[in-house]
C-alpha cells in the first residue's frame, strides 16, 4: 500500500519503494506540499517549514492580522492559486462573473481507491489495483464555489506518481479559467538545474541544462502541437547529479497540445514547477455545474540520476501509456518509401521496392504520402482521402494484396488534421479549415489546418479513414501532422467560447484516434509531426511509437535520439537507416554505422532498395538478422547512456536484459581522431559475479570477462577504423 492518512494532523504520505511525497492540509485548510525526494517515513514534514514575518507577503485575513508568519507567498503548496496572496507563478487563475480574478482554495474532503483514475477522453497512465493507487483530494472555494479535485496516482513499484485534476463550477454564476495547470511542485530547500530538450524541425530535443534561477524560466508551446522546439518532458535535477548518481526528478506532461513548464527560485531561494496547458491562449468558460478535466502529469524520482528517472519513464511509457495489440508484440522491421521515391511513385514501382524488402527479411512495407486525391506535390490533395488508383495502377486493395502476396504488410500514411487549399474537401467545406474570419490565414507547407475541435470534422475523418482502412489489407498507418496551427477560430465557437479551441482540437484528436484505434486494434499506429513535432506520452496513449525525426543522418540521429531517450523509451523511437550521401545533410556514413543508430528505434529502412548493390543487400540482411535476435534486449532491455554525442569522440549506449542475462552496447564514433584517445566505459546492469561472453557483432572471436570488471574496470571500445565507424558488442551471462 502506498498511500497513508494520518487523521489528527491531515497528512498524506505516498510511498513508493524509493521515494516519498507528502502533503498536509494546515489549520486554514490550505494544502501544503511538504516533500517530494528520497524516500522517508510519514513524519509530517511540515515542521520544516520556516515561518517569519516576510514583509510584503501578506497574511491570510482568516488569521486576524495578528499572525505575521503566516503567508502563501512564502508557503510551499500543492496547487498555488493567483490573486490572493501568493506572487509566485500559480496553478489556477479564474475570471469570476464579476471580473475579479482572485480564488483560494481550501480543503473540503478526501478519498482514496485502489487502482489508477483515469481522465475522460484524456490519455493517462494505468494500472490495475495491484499496480496503482489513487488518492484525490478535494479543495474549495468558499466565496466562488469553484471545486477542484486533485488527483494522485501511486505506481508504488515504479517509483512513479501521477498529478491530475478536476475543476468544478459550484457556483451559480459562469467562471472563467485562464490558467488551469495540472502540476505544481515546491521544493523548499536545494539548488536545482533543469533539464530541457529544444529543438527544431529535423533537430528536435537537444540536451540542455541549465541552472534554476532567481526569476522564472519556462519552455513551452503555443503552436497546437507539444512541437519540435521543446519537448514537454523536463527533469529537475540536483547541482551534483549525473547520469547515474545524485536526486533527479522527471516530469512528462500526458498531453500533445499547447503546453507551458515554468520554474521559480523566489525570494527565499525555494524552487516552484508549474506544468500544464499554456496559458496564453486559453480560456475555458465553466458554466454553473460543469467541468473541467485537467490532462495528467507523470512524476518520477531517482536517486540514481538522470538515468535512474529515464529508465522508470521508459518502463512507464512502455507498460502503464502504451496500450492495444502493439504494446508488447513484436514490431515489424519496416521500409517506407518516402525517402526512396518522395511522390514520384507508382504501384509497380513500390512493389519493386517491396520485393526486395521481402527477401531482405523486412516484414512491413509502408506507402508513405501521394497515394490519395491529386497529390504529387505537397502543394495540394490534402483532405481528399480517396486512393489514386491511376498512380497506383490499381486499387488500393489490389495493391495491399500484392504487397502481402510478398509476404509483408501494408501500411500507410494519412494526414487527417490538414487540408490543402487545392482540395475537393477544401472546394466543399472551407468552413472546416481554420482561419480568423476577415482575415488571411498563414499557409505552411502550402496547408492549412482541419478544425478538429468540431465534432463533424471528426466524424467525418473518422467515417473516411475507417472506409480506407476497411478497404484494403492494412495493419499499419503512419499519423502525420505538418504544420504549427495559428489563426485559431473555430466556426463552431461562440466569441467568449474561442479560447477554448486549442484544447478542443486536442481532444478532438484524441477522439479520432480512440475511435479508430478500437475500432482497428489490429492496426499498429505510429505517430509523426514532420518527424518528432509532437513526441509525448499523450500521443504515445494511441500511437506505440512515433518518427523521431525527418532528419535521417546517423550522427545527427545520435543527438536527437540521446535526447529523445532521457524520457521516453526505445521502442517509442521510429528511426530508419536512409541512403547516403543522406538526403538532409548530404553526409556519407557506414551503412553498418546506419543500421546500429537505427537499432537504437523501432527499426526500419527508408530508401530504394532497387538502387543498392548485391553487397549493401547482403548487410542488409545481416542487419535484419542481428536485430531480429538481440529484439527483446534492444526493445525491453534497461537503457544506460555510457558516453554522450554532446563530448568527446564516441557515442556509447547500452541495452542491458532486466535479467543481467545479456547486453547489447553500441558505439558510434561521431569524431574520428589522429592518435585517439582511447574509449572508455563502465558498463551497467550485469551481474557482478557472473562472467559475460563479450563478442563484436558480425566478427568472429571472444573475450570472457567478469560482470564486476566489466562494470567497475570497464569496457574499451574498439578503435575507430575510418570516419564514421561504428561497434556493436554483444554480451552474453555464460
Ligand atoms: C513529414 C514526415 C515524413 C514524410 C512526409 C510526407 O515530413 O515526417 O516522414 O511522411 O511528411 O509528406
Amino acid at each position: 500500500m502506498g498511500i497513508f492518512y494520518e487523521e489528527s494532523g491531515r497528512v498524506f504520505t505516498l510511498q513508493t519503494r524509493h521515494s516519498t511525497y507528502q502533503m498536509k492540509a494546515d489549520g486554514q485548510g490550505v494544502l501544503l506540499h511538504t516533500y517530494y525526494g528520497e524516500k522517508t517515513d510519514n513524519t509530517d514534514l511540515s515542521c520544516l517549514i520556516a515561518r517569519g514575518d516576510r514583509g510584503f507577503s501578506g497574511n491570510p485575513y482568516s488569521m486576524g492580522g495578528t499572525d505575521r508568519t503566516y503567508s502563501l507567498d512564502t508557503f510551499p503548496q500543492e496547487y498555488s492559486c493567483f490573486g490572493t496572496g501568493d506572487y509566485r507563478i500559480s496553478a489556477l487563475k479564474v475570471e469570476n462573473a464579476d471580473g475579479s480574478r482572485a480564488v483560494s482554495l481550501r480543503y473540503a474532503g478526501h478519498a482514496i481507491s485502489k487502482g489508477k483514475y483515469a481522465l475522460p477522453g484524456l490519455p493517462a497512465a494505468y494500472g490495475t489495483e495491484e499496480e496503482a493507487e489513487t488518492l484525490s483530494v478535494d479543495l474549495k472555494d468558499e466565496e466562488s464555489g469553484v471545486a477542484v479535485r486533485l488527483y494522485y496516482g501511486v505506481f508504488e513499484d515504479l517509483d512513479v506518481i501521477t498529478r491530475a485534476a478536476e475543476i468544478t463550477n459550484g457556483g451559480e454564476e459562469g467562471v472563467t479559467l485562464l490558467k488551469a495547470a495540472s502540476l505544481c511542485l515546491d521544493w523548499q530547500t536545494g539548488e536545482y538545474d533543469w533539464i530541457t530538450f529544444h529543438g527544431r524541425h529535423a533537430m528536435e530535443r537537444n540536451f540542455q541544462r541549465t541552472g534554476i534561477v532567481h526569476g522564472l524560466q519556462s519552455i513551452g508551446s503555443v503552436r497546437g502541437a507539444s512541437s519540435h522546439h521543446y519537448n514537454p518532458f523536463v527533469m529537475v535535477c540536483g547541482k551534483n547529479t549525473g547520469e547515474e548518481h545524485g536526486d533527479c526528478y522527471g516530469f512528462s506532461f500526458v498531453y500533445s497540445g499547447e503546453f507551458l513548464m515554468e520554474a521559480e527560485k523566489d525570494q527565499m531561494d525555494q524552487t516552484r514547477l508549474i506544468c500544464g496547458i499554456h496559458p496564453d491562449d486559453f480560456a475555458w468558460k465553466l458554466e454553473p455545474g460543469e467541468t473541467f478535466t485537467v490532462p495528467e502529469v507523470l512524476m518520477a524520482y531517482s536517486g540514481e540520476g538522470q538515468g535512474g528517472v529515464s529508465r522508470i519513464f521508459h518502463r512507464l511509457i512502455r507498460d502503464h501509456i502504451c496500450r492495444g495489440q502493439w504494446k508488447h508484440s513484436r514490431r515489424p522491421v519496416l521500409i517506407n518509401n518516402w525517402e526512396g521515391t518522395y511522390f514520384d511513385f507508382t504501384g509497380d514501382k513500390l512493389v519493386d521496392i517491396a520485393k526486395d524488402a521481402a527477401k531482405l527479411g523486412i516484414e512491413l512495407f509502408v506507402m508513405d504520402d501521394g497515394w490519395f486525391g491529386k497529390r504529387d506535390s505537397d502543394n495540394s490533395g490534402l483532405g481528399d482521402w480517396y486512393p489514386n488508383e491511376k498512380k497506383l495502377g490499381c486499387t488500393l486493395k489490389e495493391l495491399g494484396e500484392r504487397i502481402t502476396a510478398l509476404g509483408l504488410r501494408f501500411g500507410i500514411w494519412f494526414e487527417p488534421e490538414c487540408i490543402s487549399i487545392d482540395s475537393d474537401l477544401y472546394r466543399a467545406h472551407p468552413e472546416w479549415a481554420v482561419a480568423v474570419p476577415g482575415r488571411n490565414p498563414v499557409l505552411s507547407r502550402n496547408q492549412l489546418i482541419l478544425d478538429f475541435s468540431r465534432k463533424d470534422v471528426q466524424d467525418y475523418l473518422i467515417e473516411r479513414i475507417s472506409n480506407v482502412l476497411g478497404s484494403a489489407p492494412i495493419t499499419y498507418v503512419k499519423w502525420d501532422f505538418n504544420r504549427s496551427i495559428c489563426d485559431k477560430y473555430s466556426h463552431a465557437l461562440p466569441a467568449d467560447r474561442q479560447g477554448e479551441m486549442a484544447h478542443r482540437f486536442v481532444l478532438g484528436l484524441y477522439r479520432v484516434l480512440e475511435t479508430l484505434t478500437e475500432s482497428f486494434p489490429e492496426v499498429l499506429f505510429e505517430g509523426c509531426s514532420g518527424g518528432g513535432g509532437r513526441f509525448d506520452a499523450g500521443m504515445l496513449y494511441y500511437t506505440p511509437q512515433i518518427w523521431c525525426s525527418d532528419d535521417t543522418d546517423a550522427i545527427e540521429r545520435l543527438q536527437i535520439q540521446y535526447g529523445t531517450s532521457f524520457g521516453y523509451p526505445v521502442s517509442a523511437m521510429g528511426a530508419h537507416v536512409s541512403a547516403v550521401p543522406n538526403h538532409q545533410t548530404g553526409r556519407v556514413t557506414p551503412l553498418a554505422t546506419r543500421g546500429c543508430v537505427a537499432m537504437a528505434g523501432t527499426f526500419g529502412y527508408e530508401l530504394d532498395l532497387n538502387k543498392l548493390t548485391e553487397e549493401e543487400k547482403e548487410e542488409i540482411s545481416r542487419q535484419i538478422s542481428t536485430f531480429k535476435e538481440l529484439y527483446d534486449c534492444i526493445q525491453y532491455g534497461d537503457y544506460y547512456r555510457l558516453a554522450s554525442p554532446l563530448s568527446g569522440s564516441c557515442t556509447v549506449w547500452e541495452t542491458a536484459a532486466p535479467d543481467a542475462s545479456e547486453a547489447l552496447v553500441s558505439a558510434v564514433y561521431h569524431h574520428v581522431q589522429a592518435n585517439p584517445v582511447p574509449v572508455y566505459v563502465k558498463l551497467r546492469g550485469l551481474s557482478e559475479d557472473a562472467s559475460y561472453r563479450v563478442c563484436l557483432v558480425g566478427k568472429t572471436g571472444e573475450t570472457i570477462l567478469s560482470g564486476a570488471a566489466l562494470m567497475h574496470g570497464g569496457l574499451a571500445i574498439p578503435p575507430a577504423k575510418g570516419d564514421y565507424c561504428s561497434w556493436q558488442i554483444h554480451l552474453t551471462r555464460i
